[in-house]
């Protein structure tokens, strides 16, 4: 396995692997890795020949006041996995690598970078499509893969890729989770044993309203409602939103249907958690 801390290095050998004909897949990770990371290593190892890792902690999509100091870096673990998964390259540039001082242009992502996480994280979806645009154009790659857990940075990179009519599809992973139904993230080592405890309740409430669709009920709001009002008997749980969404545009349907998006984020302790579930594809 290669690691590649030089931009114009990794573009390069992508470039070089693509005019031998190889395909190349890109999993885009802010390191930490985990079970659901690795998901999405494995899938693009079965579908390409060759297999990019990047590894960058983003600052461009942490705000003021968010944990990009103390976010987890456990670098040489992160290696270990990705040569156990059979990784050809691991992307692992250093700030400048990215950024350098002459960096100027942004990517906008337009109103659906405005609400849901980006009302409460502000610039955060800019930062993210500026830095998944650098990594594409870096990585050449034929497929790049996201997790849905984040299901509005894949609705936001697909609508990317459109704009731009970049020549790469990108692939959804769905949601790897803990026994408990807590889905993976690196955050998760932040949280104290009461408060890991508390956590899986998200995703049980967003079940509860799935279930709901399930049995007939077809109206969002109340679909939402159902999910609000699990969640307030966890105290605990700070609720940011519920919302249920069309999964290509972001917006409510006058009716839920079947791939429908109900998407929750809440605080607890200080420690953001997110989640979604799709209607009609989840195992309950
Ligand atoms: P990061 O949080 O490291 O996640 C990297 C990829 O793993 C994302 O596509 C994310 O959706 C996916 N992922 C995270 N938890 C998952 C889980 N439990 N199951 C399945 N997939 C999961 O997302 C980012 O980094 C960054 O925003 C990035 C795209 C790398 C740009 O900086």
């Amino acid at each position: 396995m290669q690691v590649v801390t030089q931009a114009q290095a990794v573009q390069q050998q992508a470039l070089a692997w693509r005019a031998a004909g190889d395909d190349v897949g890109l999993v885009p990770t802010m390191g930490a890795l985990h079970a659901g990371h690795e998901s999405l290593v494995r899938r693009a190892r079965r579908e390409n020949r060759r297999v990019v890792a990047s590894i960058f902690v983003n600052p461009l999509q942490f705000s003021p006041g968010e944990d990009l100091a103390r976010y987890p870096r456990p670098i040489q673990r992160d290696l270990e996995v990705l040569e156990g998964l059979g990784v050809d390259a691991v992307f692992q540039p250093e700030l400048d690598q990215i950024y350098p001082a002459s960096f100027r242009t942004h990517v906008d992502p337009g109103p659906w970078g405005e609400v849901l996480e980006g009302r409460s994280r502000p610039g955060h979806f800019r930062g993210v499509l500026t830095v998944v645009l650098k990594l594409l154009e870096l990585a050449r790659p034929s497929r790049a893969y996201f997790g849905q857990k984040d299901a509005q940075q894949l609705l936001l990179v697909r609508q990317l890729v459109r704009d731009f009519c970049l020549p790469v599809r990108i692939v959804s992973c769905p949601t790897v989770r803990e026994p408990d139904g807590l889905a993976l993230s690196s955050r998760n080592a932040y949280l104290d044993p009461a408060r890991r405890s508390s956590a899986p309740a998200l995703y049980g409430a967003l079940r509860q309203a799935a279930q709901a669709y399930r049995d007939g009920r077809k109206d969002p709001a109340a679909l939402e409602r159902l999910a609000v009002e699990a969640l307030s008997g966890r105290p605990e749980l700070e609720l940011d939103y519920v919302a249920l969404f069309d999964e290509a545009t972001l917006e409510r349907p006058a009716e839920a249907g079947p791939g429908n998006v109900l998407a929750g984020a809440v605080k607890l302790g200080g420690i953001r958690l997110i989640d979604n579930v799709i209607l009609g594809a989840e195992v309950l």
